[in-house]
Protein backbone atom coordinates (compact mmCIF):
# COMPACT_ATOMS: atom_id res chain seq x y z
CA UNK A 1 0.00 0.00 0.00
CA UNK A 2 1.24 3.51 -0.67
CA UNK A 3 -0.17 7.07 0.39
CA UNK A 4 0.15 9.44 -2.12
CA UNK A 5 -1.23 13.49 -1.27
CA UNK A 6 -4.94 11.73 -0.52
CA UNK A 7 -4.71 9.01 -2.54
CA UNK A 8 -4.04 5.08 -1.25
CA UNK A 9 -3.32 2.79 -4.22
CA UNK A 10 -3.99 -0.80 -3.21
CA UNK A 11 -4.76 -3.99 -4.84
CA UNK A 12 -8.16 -4.67 -4.44
CA UNK A 13 -10.14 -7.44 -2.78
CA UNK A 14 -12.57 -10.55 -3.94
CA UNK A 15 -15.32 -9.36 -2.44
CA UNK A 16 -14.68 -5.83 -4.65
CA UNK A 17 -15.88 -7.09 -7.78
CA UNK A 18 -19.15 -4.91 -8.28
CA UNK A 19 -16.82 -1.90 -8.30
CA UNK A 20 -14.00 -3.64 -10.36
CA UNK A 21 -16.92 -3.64 -12.86
CA UNK A 22 -18.11 -0.36 -12.22
CA UNK A 23 -15.09 0.90 -12.66
CA UNK A 24 -14.51 -1.14 -15.73
CA UNK A 25 -18.01 0.48 -17.68
CA UNK A 26 -17.21 3.70 -16.94
CA UNK A 27 -13.81 2.74 -18.39
CA UNK A 28 -15.29 1.69 -21.51
CA UNK A 29 -17.56 5.00 -21.77
CA UNK A 30 -14.14 6.89 -22.12
CA UNK A 31 -14.17 9.06 -25.00
CA UNK A 32 -10.94 7.63 -26.57
CA UNK A 33 -12.09 3.73 -24.63
CA UNK A 34 -12.15 2.78 -28.65
CA UNK A 35 -8.30 3.45 -28.62
CA UNK A 36 -7.44 2.28 -24.93
CA UNK A 37 -9.33 -0.84 -24.65
CA UNK A 38 -9.79 -4.00 -26.69
CA UNK A 39 -13.63 -4.55 -25.82
CA UNK A 40 -16.67 -2.60 -25.97
CA UNK A 41 -19.05 -1.47 -23.43
CA UNK A 42 -21.87 -3.49 -24.83
CA UNK A 43 -19.98 -6.75 -24.87
CA UNK A 44 -18.57 -5.74 -20.96
CA UNK A 45 -21.96 -4.75 -19.54
CA UNK A 46 -23.43 -7.89 -21.22
CA UNK A 47 -20.92 -10.34 -18.97
CA UNK A 48 -22.17 -12.55 -16.07
CA UNK A 49 -21.55 -11.53 -12.56
CA UNK A 50 -19.17 -14.96 -12.48
CA UNK A 51 -17.15 -12.76 -14.67
CA UNK A 52 -15.92 -9.87 -12.49
CA UNK A 53 -16.18 -12.40 -9.33
CA UNK A 54 -13.92 -14.65 -11.15
CA UNK A 55 -11.71 -11.64 -12.23
CA UNK A 56 -11.16 -10.22 -8.78
CA UNK A 57 -11.26 -13.35 -7.04
CA UNK A 58 -8.25 -14.17 -9.55
CA UNK A 59 -6.25 -10.81 -8.64
CA UNK A 60 -6.70 -11.54 -4.91
CA UNK A 61 -5.70 -15.32 -4.67
CA UNK A 62 -1.93 -14.87 -4.43
CA UNK A 63 -0.64 -17.38 -6.89
CA UNK A 64 0.98 -13.95 -8.56
CA UNK A 65 -0.43 -14.27 -11.89
CA UNK A 66 -2.06 -10.72 -12.45
CA UNK A 67 -3.18 -8.36 -10.05
CA UNK A 68 -4.96 -5.24 -10.45
CA UNK A 69 -4.32 -2.24 -8.17
CA UNK A 70 -6.83 1.12 -7.68
CA UNK A 71 -6.37 4.42 -6.39
CA UNK A 72 -8.56 5.38 -3.71
CA UNK A 73 -9.85 8.74 -3.08
CA UNK A 74 -10.32 10.16 0.42
CA UNK A 75 -13.97 9.96 -0.57
CA UNK A 76 -13.55 6.42 -1.31
CA UNK A 77 -14.33 6.84 -4.58
CA UNK A 78 -11.76 4.49 -7.35
CA UNK A 79 -10.48 7.61 -8.91
CA UNK A 80 -7.88 4.95 -10.95
CA UNK A 81 -6.98 1.58 -11.52
CA UNK A 82 -3.81 -0.69 -13.78
CA UNK A 83 -3.43 -4.32 -13.57
CA UNK A 84 -0.27 -6.05 -14.06
CA UNK A 85 0.09 -9.66 -15.75
CA UNK A 86 3.17 -11.70 -15.20
CA UNK A 87 4.16 -13.60 -18.42
CA UNK A 88 6.38 -16.68 -18.55
CA UNK A 89 9.45 -17.09 -20.81
CA UNK A 90 8.52 -19.46 -23.29
CA UNK A 91 5.05 -19.07 -23.45
CA UNK A 92 2.63 -17.39 -25.85
CA UNK A 93 1.15 -14.37 -23.94
CA UNK A 94 -2.88 -13.42 -24.76
CA UNK A 95 -2.67 -12.17 -28.29
CA UNK A 96 -0.65 -14.96 -29.46
CA UNK A 97 2.53 -13.59 -29.59
CA UNK A 98 5.73 -15.83 -28.12
CA UNK A 99 7.59 -14.37 -24.70
CA UNK A 100 11.01 -14.39 -24.23
CA UNK A 101 11.63 -13.57 -20.71
CA UNK A 102 9.73 -13.06 -17.45
CA UNK A 103 8.11 -9.84 -17.59
CA UNK A 104 5.12 -7.75 -16.64
CA UNK A 105 2.38 -6.45 -18.77
CA UNK A 106 -0.07 -3.66 -17.68
CA UNK A 107 -3.19 -3.60 -19.01
CA UNK A 108 -6.82 -1.54 -18.25
CA UNK A 109 -4.95 1.81 -17.36
CA UNK A 110 -7.46 4.10 -16.62
CA UNK A 111 -8.03 7.12 -14.17
CA UNK A 112 -11.23 8.85 -13.94
CA UNK A 113 -11.30 12.28 -15.57
CA UNK A 114 -11.69 14.25 -12.98
CA UNK A 115 -8.57 12.90 -11.38
CA UNK A 116 -6.35 13.31 -13.90
CA UNK A 117 -3.30 15.48 -14.71
CA UNK A 118 -2.47 15.11 -10.76
CA UNK A 119 0.68 12.72 -11.05
CA UNK A 120 -1.55 9.98 -10.02
CA UNK A 121 -0.30 7.34 -12.60
CA UNK A 122 3.00 7.62 -11.88
CA UNK A 123 2.08 6.33 -8.55
CA UNK A 124 0.19 3.21 -9.53
CA UNK A 125 2.73 2.76 -11.49
CA UNK A 126 5.39 2.97 -8.93
CA UNK A 127 2.88 0.00 -6.79
CA UNK A 128 2.47 -2.17 -10.08
CA UNK A 129 6.13 -2.26 -10.68
CA UNK A 130 7.15 -3.23 -7.75
CA UNK A 131 4.62 -6.02 -7.48
CA UNK A 132 6.12 -7.11 -10.81
CA UNK A 133 9.87 -6.96 -9.82
CA UNK A 134 9.01 -8.21 -6.95
CA UNK A 135 7.83 -11.32 -8.95
CA UNK A 136 11.37 -11.34 -10.59
CA UNK A 137 10.11 -9.54 -13.80
CA UNK A 138 13.12 -8.50 -16.30
CA UNK A 139 11.46 -6.02 -17.70
CA UNK A 140 7.24 -4.39 -17.52
CA UNK A 141 5.70 -3.63 -20.87
CA UNK A 142 2.11 -2.07 -22.32
CA UNK A 143 0.81 -1.19 -25.51
CA UNK A 144 -0.42 1.57 -26.77
CA UNK A 145 -2.29 3.28 -29.72
CA UNK A 146 -0.38 5.14 -31.47
CA UNK A 147 -2.64 8.14 -31.31
CA UNK A 148 -3.25 7.80 -27.73
CA UNK A 149 -1.18 11.08 -27.21
CA UNK A 150 -2.33 11.12 -23.62
CA UNK A 151 -1.43 7.59 -22.93
CA UNK A 152 1.88 7.58 -24.54
CA UNK A 153 2.74 10.90 -22.07
CA UNK A 154 1.62 9.59 -19.20
CA UNK A 155 3.72 6.51 -20.20
CA UNK A 156 7.07 8.51 -20.20
CA UNK A 157 6.22 10.18 -17.31
CA UNK A 158 6.18 6.76 -15.28
CA UNK A 159 9.95 5.33 -17.24
CA UNK A 160 8.57 3.87 -20.64
CA UNK A 161 10.17 3.81 -23.23
CA UNK A 162 9.36 2.57 -27.06
CA UNK A 163 10.84 -1.20 -28.04
CA UNK A 164 10.44 -0.19 -31.30
CA UNK A 165 7.81 -3.50 -31.62
CA UNK A 166 4.73 -2.63 -32.86
CA UNK A 167 1.77 -4.98 -33.26
CA UNK A 168 -1.56 -5.21 -34.91
CA UNK A 169 -4.18 -6.07 -32.44
CA UNK A 170 -7.11 -8.34 -33.39
CA UNK A 171 -10.16 -6.31 -32.62
CA UNK A 172 -8.01 -3.45 -32.04
CA UNK A 173 -8.20 0.09 -34.15
CA UNK A 174 -4.65 -0.30 -36.00
CA UNK A 175 -0.96 -0.33 -34.63
CA UNK A 176 -0.11 -0.24 -31.04
CA UNK A 177 3.36 0.88 -29.92
CA UNK A 178 5.16 -1.54 -27.04
CA UNK A 179 6.69 0.97 -24.62
CA UNK A 180 8.72 -1.10 -21.84
CA UNK A 181 10.43 -0.43 -18.74
CA UNK A 182 13.33 -2.58 -17.44
CA UNK A 183 14.24 -3.64 -14.34
CA UNK A 184 16.65 -0.86 -12.47
C1 LIG B 1 -3.94 7.48 -19.79
C2 LIG B 1 -4.29 8.08 -18.44
C3 LIG B 1 -4.38 6.95 -17.42
C4 LIG B 1 -3.15 9.02 -18.02
O1 LIG B 1 -3.43 9.61 -16.77
P1 LIG B 1 -3.39 11.23 -16.67
O2 LIG B 1 -3.63 11.62 -15.27
O3 LIG B 1 -4.32 11.75 -17.71
O4 LIG B 1 -1.87 11.50 -17.09
P2 LIG B 1 -1.07 12.83 -16.85
O5 LIG B 1 -1.93 14.02 -17.17
O6 LIG B 1 -0.43 12.77 -15.51
O7 LIG B 1 0.09 12.68 -17.93
C5 LIG B 1 -0.15 12.82 -19.31
C6 LIG B 1 1.04 13.52 -19.92
O8 LIG B 1 0.90 13.50 -21.33
C7 LIG B 1 0.88 14.82 -21.81
N1 LIG B 1 -0.07 14.86 -22.92
C8 LIG B 1 -1.39 15.15 -22.88
N2 LIG B 1 -1.92 15.04 -24.10
C9 LIG B 1 -0.92 14.66 -24.92
C10 LIG B 1 -0.83 14.39 -26.31
N3 LIG B 1 -1.90 14.47 -27.11
N4 LIG B 1 0.35 14.01 -26.82
C11 LIG B 1 1.45 13.90 -26.03
N5 LIG B 1 1.44 14.15 -24.70
C12 LIG B 1 0.26 14.53 -24.16
C13 LIG B 1 0.47 15.68 -20.65
O9 LIG B 1 0.94 16.99 -20.81
C14 LIG B 1 1.12 14.97 -19.49
O10 LIG B 1 2.50 15.24 -19.39
P3 LIG B 1 3.02 16.37 -18.35
O11 LIG B 1 2.52 15.99 -16.98
O12 LIG B 1 4.51 16.28 -18.48
O13 LIG B 1 2.44 17.66 -18.83
C15 LIG B 1 -5.65 8.84 -18.47
O14 LIG B 1 -5.55 9.99 -19.29
C16 LIG B 1 -6.81 7.98 -18.96
O15 LIG B 1 -7.41 7.24 -18.18
N6 LIG B 1 -7.12 8.05 -20.27
C17 LIG B 1 -8.23 7.29 -20.85
C18 LIG B 1 -7.96 5.79 -20.91
C19 LIG B 1 -6.63 5.46 -21.60
O16 LIG B 1 -6.25 6.05 -22.60
N7 LIG B 1 -5.93 4.47 -21.02
C20 LIG B 1 -4.66 4.01 -21.55
C21 LIG B 1 -4.84 2.85 -22.45
S1 LIG B 1 -3.30 2.31 -23.18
Amino acid sequence: MRMEERYVVREIRADEWPTVKALRLDALRDPVARLAFLETYEDAAARPDTFWQERAARSADGAGVVRQFVAVAPDGVWAGTLTVLMEEAGTKDWAGYPVERRQGHVVGVFIRPEHRGRGLIETLFAVGLEWAWERGASRVRLLVHEDNGRAQGAYRKAGFVPSGATVDLAGGEGPELELVVERG
